[in-house]
């Protein structure tokens, strides 16, 4: 793209820091009458639109939205795209879930064509939902990673994505080895791993489909490629965490089968982490490595309450997950709408702003992209959203009571979904707009 410079025009709001941390009036900063600039895909500068327009070239276009909200693309640190066609499908918990619904639909996925046709819809979801990265579970099948990232790649989004490894306990057709997975990932980490924005993650589905041989090399394809990431299923449900316990019996946690081959570290990110010990859940923060806090699909099978709180007084880091398909949508403020009931049912509350913060630098922190992704600050890659606060007459109603930031933008987290984005950004250029 050109390093011609774009000015967007309306309110801005980003995270500065986790308002666990610093408190919320710190944790971020808002200019109500903003100007964003943009140049060669990336924020150039930011300040008040009375400051900035007079010094601006008359060359340059203002594209201007008096009614809208300008925040950072949001990040979604857990989802799986073939399960785009599994949403809703209800009747069971995890392993019985994994079985009936999940497995076979992801058998389709050794067919390229159908795989790149599936994330090229999954992709233009994010996109409506005003997400403009994720860490993403595609299938045990090497085309599955060569679509996504293709489609990704055309349109110059930043994700991590790798091949499911998984050698036991799943119907055949989708079980690997561990010198296949081992291979297969080695040739995608050099096909795909930094180009362009893409980035690879090392992906054993959980411990329950993987043995010690396969989860024992995955660790090596971490030590061989130190820039990649580990991404994986943990502690989600109770009947799973003691079925890992009796596949496993010589380590002394679920947590441990991970920590064992090494998997466990600053680059690793963990689903859900819910039936955890305080002692594990130390040992994951002192690693720097983060979970994906997923309450939709938490809820959707029944899996349990995650613990949030835990994790601010641990100092470990959280990622909003929408989990699609366990999850039921593909809105990151939908799902922050989920987690404010999640944190409600454990005696806490979510502060609005720490929801922001969950979506958007939160998730970059949590998949180690930040000062790249997640903030509307100089320097940062153009990824950003325009949120229309008068998307639906419910909305533009409620908002007449609404004085505060704070109060508009919990209203926006408890009614927004897709309806609200009425344009997304990806490194600077417009990749989704809203009709209407
Ligand atoms: N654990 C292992 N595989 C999966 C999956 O596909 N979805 C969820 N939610 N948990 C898992
Ligand atoms: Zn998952």
């Amino acid at each position: 793209m050109s390093d011609q410079l774009h000015a967007y025009r309306a309110a801005l709001l980003y995270s500065l820091d986790d308002p666990a941390s610093v408190g919320v009036a710190a944790s971020y900063r808002h200019l109500e009458d903003g100007l964003l600039l943009v140049a060669d895909g990336r924020i150039r500068a930011l300040g008040p639109a009375a400051e900035l327009l007079p010094g601006l070239a008359p060359t340059v276009a203002v594209r201007h939205w008096p009614d809208a909200l300008i925040t950072p693309g949001f990040i979604d640190t857990h989802i799986h795209y073939p399960q785009t066609g599994i949403v809703g499908a209800g009747g069971e918990q995890l392993l019985d879930w994994l079985s009936r619904h999940t497995y076979p639909t992801e058998l389709r996925f050794a067919d390229r064509d159908y795989a790149e046709q599936v994330a090229r819809f999954f992709i233009g979801e994010l996109l409506r939902n005003g997400t403009t990265s994720a860490l993403v579970f595609p299938t045990v099948h090497p085309e599955s990673v060569d679509a996504f990232f293709a489609v990704a790649a055309e349109l110059d989004l930043r994700m991590l994505c790798g091949k499911v490894l998984m050698d036991r306990n799943a119907p055949p057709a989708l079980c690997d080895t561990p010198a296949s997975g081992y291979e297969q990932s080695q040739a995608l980490i050099e096909r795909w791993h930094g180009k362009g924005r893409l980035g690879y993650a090392v992906t054993p589905r959980f411990a329950g489909s993987c043995s010690d041989e396969q989860l024992h090399l995955a660790g090596r394809l971490l030590r061989e490629h130190p820039g990649v990431h580990l991404h994986t299923h943990l502690a989600e449900n109770r009947r799973e965490v003691s079925w890992v316990r009796s596949l496993f019996p010589e380590r002394s946690s679920y947590l441990d089968v991970y920590a064992h081959h090494g998997l466990v570290g600053p680059r690793s990110l963990f689903a859900h982490a819910i039936h955890l010990g305080e002692q594990d859940c130390r040992q994951l923060a002192a690693s720097g490595a983060a979970v994906a806090f997923c309450p939709t699909s938490n809820l959707f099978l029944g899996s349990g309450l995650f613990d949030l709180g835990r994790a601010e007084r641990l100092g470990l880091k959280v990622g909003i997950g929408s989990d699609i398909g366990a999850g039921t949508s593909f809105s990151l403020l939908q799902t922050l709408n989920e987690a404010y009931k999640v944190e409600q049912l454990q005696g806490r509350s979510l502060d609005p702003f720490k929801a922001l913060y969950l979506a958007t630098l939160g998730g970059a922190r949590a998949l180690g992209l930040d000062g790249r992704i997640g903030s509307l600050a100089p320097g940062h890659e153009a990824d950003f959203v325009v949120l229309d606060w008068n998307a639906t007459p419910l909305l533009q109603f409620r908002l007449q009571q609404a004085q505060s930031l704070a109060e508009r933008l919990a209203v926006l987290l408890t009614l927004g979904d897709d309806r609200v984005v009425q344009e997304t950004f990806v490194a600077g250029v417009s990749r989704h707009r809203r009709e209407g």
